[in-house]
């Protein structure tokens, strides 16, 4: 008899839902970074997107600059699409804000609540919505065309009890763990250039990180060969511990030069016919650096080659000429192409 109710007990009560933690979930959202091959677009909707590069979990949607965020090799133009789950307190009208520099939009359900879309300097748009309580799934889609190494996207809203609006918080954003694994499988990491041959691989993330800067001579180290401040994040500031700015040494002008040149490909157009790695019309970079020396000549002859286009190098295929491109700017790409051996 006992044996029987108990049996009744567990298969009828069953923890509910809510209480139960959902461990298919994990905090944040999901940042996918595509680069886009037409860089003459000036809308959302016009974008074409090539290359998925970078895959990274925000906490909160306030990216406002590369430092902050230096896993982005600062490739332009990119689109950035941020996805996930709202988890709404209570059942209410919410005002939402979205602040980018280029175009953005903030969509929940599938239905478009805020339009920050365009090509523009730093602009907040605002909307408000009515929700539900519980979760709801949320996706900003993001673009940025002009070269200079800083972003912002920030998404906030209205919060009664300050009576003015704040970021978001973190708790109130969720992601299923499987999409998570899905984008981190699937991300093609660009590669940067070789950084043995530049000898200073935080510069290549972005020139303000040279280790030079970073650690100064006299820097107390803390733990390990990095700076470390007492909670446990890395320190990218220009201060040392002690609040004094750093001088900026000079720049190791070779990276510079290569970093710029990868960044140029993109809105260069060059991307259309060439991938680094794969034969698109044109050859793969990669194959090219391995083609020739990395020589004055060489440079000087493939960059009269890339403006004037040609053919018969890599088969019947032609470059058409590039000559609405200046010549030194053609110089940092071969360079940066020569450098991908
Ligand atoms: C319309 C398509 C197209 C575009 C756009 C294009 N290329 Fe090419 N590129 C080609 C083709 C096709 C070849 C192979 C030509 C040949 O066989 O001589 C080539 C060859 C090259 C080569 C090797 C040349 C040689 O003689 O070995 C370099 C370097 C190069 N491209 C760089 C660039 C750069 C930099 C850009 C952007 C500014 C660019 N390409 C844009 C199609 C293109």
């Amino acid at each position: 008899m006992l044996g029987f109710l108990f049996s009744i007990q567990t298969t009828f009560c069953q923890i509910p839902a809510q209480i139960k933690p959902d461990t298919s979930f994990q905090s944040g959202l999901l940042s996918k970074v595509y680069l886009f091959t037409n860089p003459e677009a000036k809308k959302l909707i016009e974008i074409k997107v090539d290359t998925f590069y970078n895959a990274s979990i925000l906490e909160k949607v306030e990216v406002s600059d590369l430092l902050k965020n230096f896993s982005f090799a600062g490739q332009v133009p990119f689109l950035m699409e941020v996805s996930g789950e709202i988890v709404i307190p209570e059942n209410r009208p919410y005002l939402f804000k979205l602040r980018s520099s280029d175009g953005s939009a903030l969509w929940i359900d599938g239905k478009k609540v805020v339009n920050n879309d365009g090509v523009h300097k730093s602009t907040e748009s605002e909307a408000e919505f009515d929700l539900d309580a519980g979760p709801h799934s949320i996706l900003i889609r993001h673009f940025k065309k002009d070269p200079e190494p800083n972003k912002e996207l920030c998404l906030s809203w209205f919060e009664p009890s300050k009576n003015g609006f704040e970021i978001i918080p973190p708790e109130f954003f969720r992601i299923l763990k499987s999409s998570v694994r899905q984008a981190m499988n699937q991300v093609q990491p660009l590669s940067v250039p070789d950084l043995k041959s530049i000898g200073n691989t935080s510069e290549v993330l972005h020139p303000s990180l040279s280790k030079s800067v970073l650690h100064k001579k006299n820097f107390n180290r803390k733990r390990g060969r990095k700076n470390f401040r007492s909670e446990g994040s890395i320190i990218l500031s220009r201060r040392d511990s002690l609040g004094k700015e750093n001088k900026m040494s000079k720049p190791d002008s070779k990276a510079k030069i290569l970093l710029e040149g990868s960044r140029l490909v993109g809105p260069s157009g060059c991307l259309a016919c060439h991938k680094e790695n794969d034969k698109v019309l044109g050859p793969a970079f990669r194959l090219v650096a391995q083609k020739y020396k990395s020589d004055p000549a060489t440079v000087k002859r493939l960059v009269e080659k890339v403006y004037n286009g040609g053919t018969g190098v890599w088969g019947d295929y032609a470059m058409a000429p590039q000559s609405h491109l200046k010549k030194d700017k053609i110089e940092k790409m071969v360079r940066w192409i020569l450098s991908l051996k």
